[in-house]
Formats: structure tokens, sequence, C-alpha cells
């Protein structure tokens, strides 16, 4: 078989180089968007009357057709034919004949592979963009059934200070809501379309990139035809952005792991999300929240790994570009995974209040309200702290906890201490207390609750 571009060599390659080099076992994930790049492009040559009208229409026609045979997974590929831009070329004249050979007029395949890879990531981030908000939903619906469960908070995963269980969960969508905002934003720079930069100087054809940039779709053309075949940007950002929204879903699963153990129980996963031992039966694993926090790591792999194949690339196209592609296709499925999998793991998850609320009871995490206490009764805040420091180390002698210290214990400490302090040490009181902007009190979380909705709802 000779090659579509065969015409100056005087050997063929051998079948396993043929394979090496060829990219169709995983660039065939972008036939549709080929297939769509093809469509407008023969359009504008109909337009600029580089092409009759007969031409572009029986082009079009067979266009129509492959695509139609791609979305019943009716085409045959090989590795013959390298890639899917050659692969549809030749299916395309196999179809309609020699005049099919007349679509890659003004166009060459670096131009067009962009085009494709900006068209997929367009569609894709958009539903990560939805799949974002609709986990940043799921959390606030969370929130707003727990914004007086009392939580406890850590610090070198060391109790520290009591907080609203929905404060916790806020706190992760806003992290949620900071990596919806990087999509959106990084769509400008996807939105924008190199086809017609050709090669990579332009073509000699009086071709319309923005006839063919509005006929796809996109809000703009690349600027500069060097640029247009070169960058990668783009997709480096998704990745960027994905590692981002990865480590956020991990550090969430690390905790919902911790919280599912023995040790904590503060949630207990549902079933669908969790899987039993071959040997122990008493195992429930949070087998999903691992898988999760485990893929993150090949997230940051792709990331890294395209890094590294553009460091080194002279302008403008290089085969290495080729190598854009797998960890790209596997980010997509696998953050679409993600994120799906996890919103449905914190939607039907059990939350023990009982065992989160109790459990501050049974720690120092209420310290810092008695120095708070002596502080604003004029004592200086440095020295309140030794004070209560002294009491703890009291009570950890005592083998008790602040609540249960008589009075007098803490009179002998201090005269500012009177019996309203049993009132300032519940875990309750503790953090509907601290009011302050963006604190956990009661009220601010209600208003950070309504704030979320409120964004959702406009988007
Ligand atoms: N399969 C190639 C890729 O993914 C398409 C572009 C090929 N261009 C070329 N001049 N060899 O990068």
């Amino acid at each position: 078989m000779t090659k579509l571009w065969g015409g100056r060599f005087t050997k063929r390659p051998e079948q396993w180089i043929d394979e090496f080099g060829a990219s169709i076992s995983f660039d065939q994930h972008l036939v549709e968007e080929d297939i769509e790049g093809s469509l407008a492009h023969v359009s504008m040559l109909e337009k600029c009357k580089i092409l009759s009208s007969e031409e572009a229409n029986q082009i079009k026609a067979g266009l129509q057709t492959l695509l139609q045979k791609a979305k019943n997974k009716e085409l045959m590929f090989s590795a013959q034919y390298e890639d899917i831009h050659l692969n549809l070329e030749k299916l395309l004249i196999d179809e309609i004949g020699p005049v099919g050979g007349k679509l890659h007029t003004g166009r060459s395949r670096n131009d067009q592979v962009a085009t494709d890879m900006h068209l997929y990531l367009k569609k894709h981030v958009q539903q990560i963009i939805q799949l974002t908000k609709h986990l940043q939903h799921v959390l606030v619906e969370k929130a707003d059934q727990h914004v007086e469960t009392i939580f406890p908070g850590y610090t070198h995963l060391q109790r520290a200070q009591p907080v609203s269980f929905a404060h916790h969960l806020l706190a992760y969508v806003s992290m949620f809501k900071r990596d919806t905002e990087r999509f959106e934003e990084s769509l400008k720079r996807i939105d924008i379309s190199p086809l017609g930069a050709g090669a990579l100087a332009g073509t000699t054809f009086p071709i319309d990139r923005y006839y063919s940039a509005e006929l796809l779709g996109f809000a703009d053309i690349y600027q500069n035809s060097m640029d247009a075949v070169s960058d990668r940007d783009f997709i480096l950002e998704f990745l960027s952005n994905s590692s981002i929204l990865m480590m956020h879903l991990s550090r969430f699963c690390e905790e919902l792991i911790l919280w599912s153990s023995q040790e904590f129980q503060f949630i207990e996963m549902d079933d669908t999300y969790a899987t039993g031992s071959s040997i122990m039966p008493q195992k429930k694993n949070p087998d999903m929240a691992e898988l999760i926090r485990g893929k993150t790591g090949r997230v940051y792999g792709h990331l890294f790994s395209l890094l590294t194949v553009l460091k080194g690339t002279p302008l403008t196209y290089n085969k290495d570009l080729q190598e854009d592609k797998e960890g790209m296709f596997d980010t997509v499925t696998t953050i679409e995974g993600c994120l799906t999998i996890f919103a449905g793991m914190i939607e039907t998850m059990t939350v023990k209040t009982d065992v989160m609320e109790s459990s501050t009871k049974k720690d120092f995490s209420n310290a810092t309200e008695l120095a708070d206490y002596l502080a604003s009764k004029g004592m200086p805040f440095r020295q309140a702290h030794e004070v209560v420091g002294k009491l703890v180390l009291e009570c950890i002698q005592q083998g008790m906890y602040l609540m249960d210290l008589p009075l007098e214990n803490y009179q002998a400490a201090s005269d500012l201490f009177e019996e309203d302090i049993y009132h300032v040490l519940d875990p309750k009181t503790a953090v509907n207390r601290r009011n302050s902007a963006g604190g956990t009190g009661f009220d601010q979380v209600r208003q950070a609750i309504l704030k979320v909705k409120e964004d959702l709802k406009q988007e």
C-alpha cells in the first residue's frame, strides 16, 4: 500500500516502524472532532472559491457518511495510515473517489491536529466545569444539614479547636470553586482556532481563517501561524488545573479514609463505595476514596510528562508533540470519573454526628476559650495562655478534662474565673462564638451557605 505522503520515497517503511510511529490506536478518540474540523475547512474552501460547490458538496457528503459510520463504530482504522487524519482522508477517498484528495488543500496535519485537540478539550472542559459545580452543590447541601454539628478541628492532626462540620465541608467548596474558576478561565485559551495556520507558515490559498473558526464555534484565531501549530500550553494548563483539582480530591479522600477508620468513626461510607476483604469477613474498605487518592499520581505524571516533552522542542511542529495525547485523554477520563464517584460518595455517606460531637468533649480543644475568657477580662493574652496551660497540665495529671475541674481549682489559678466558665467551655458555645468574618460561628456558616447557593444558582 502506498503512503498518502509517499511521493518522494523510494522505499516503504517496515511494518513495525509504521506501528511505532502510528498514533491511530489512541488518536481515534478525535474522530468526531477531526471530521467536524474537516467539514468547516471544506465549507471555508467553498466560500473562498478555492473549491467549487460541486466538489465541496461531494466532500461534505462523504464526511457526513464517515461521521455516521464513526458514531455507529463502523469505521476500520489501520496503523498503516498512521493517525486519525490520514486514516480519515484515505476512507474519504475510498468513499467518494479522487475528489476526496482536495480536502487537504490549504491545510496541514499540523494545524489539523491542533484544531482537533482544541475542539476536544473545549467540550470536555465544559463537562468538567459542570461536574465541579455539581460537586459543590452536593457539598453545600451536606453542609446545610450540619451547621450545628460540632466537629473537632485539627492542626498537625492534633485536636485544635472545635468547628462546625459544615465549616469543614465549606472549606472544600472554596477549593472546588477555585478549581472551577481555573477551568473556566482556561477556556479563553482553548477557544482559539489554529486552523489555516498550515504546516507552520500559513498558506498561499486565499483562505478565510475567521470563517472556519466561526463555523467551529471558536471565539478567535491564533494570530501567529508558528505559534498555532507549536502551542500546547492549553493542554499543559488543563493538566495543571486537573492536578490541582486531583490534589484537592485526594486531600479530602485522605480525610474520608481516616474518618471511616475504627479510630475515628466519624462517617460510614455507603456500601456502594466500599469493598470487603477476601479473607477478613469484618472488613469494609473505603476503596473508591483510596483509588481517587491513588489516581492523583497519574494525573501529576501526565503534567510532568508533557512539560518534559515540550522543554526541548524547537519551533514548530515536531513529532514529539504526538506524545501530548494519551496523557490528556487519560486525564479527562480520570477526572470525569473521579468527580462523579466522589460526589456520589459524599452524597451517600452517613455522618455520625454523635461520635463527632462526643469526641469534642473528651479533649482539650476548648482550652483557647479559657485563655480568651481571661484575656477579655483584662489579663494579657500571653499570661492567660500560661495560666490555662498549667490548668491543662493539672487536668492531665488528674485524668480529667477542663469541664470536670472544680471552680476552686480555677479560682486558685486566677480570681478572674467565675461560674460562667463552664458555659464558655461547652464546645457548642466555643464554635458559635467564633463569629469573625469567615469563622466557624453558626451565623457565619449560614451566611456562607447562602452565598455558595447564590453563586451556584447564578452560573
Ligand atoms: N499524529 C500527529 C500528531 O498527533 C499528527 C500531526 C502529524 N504531522 C506531521 N507533520 N507528521 O502529532
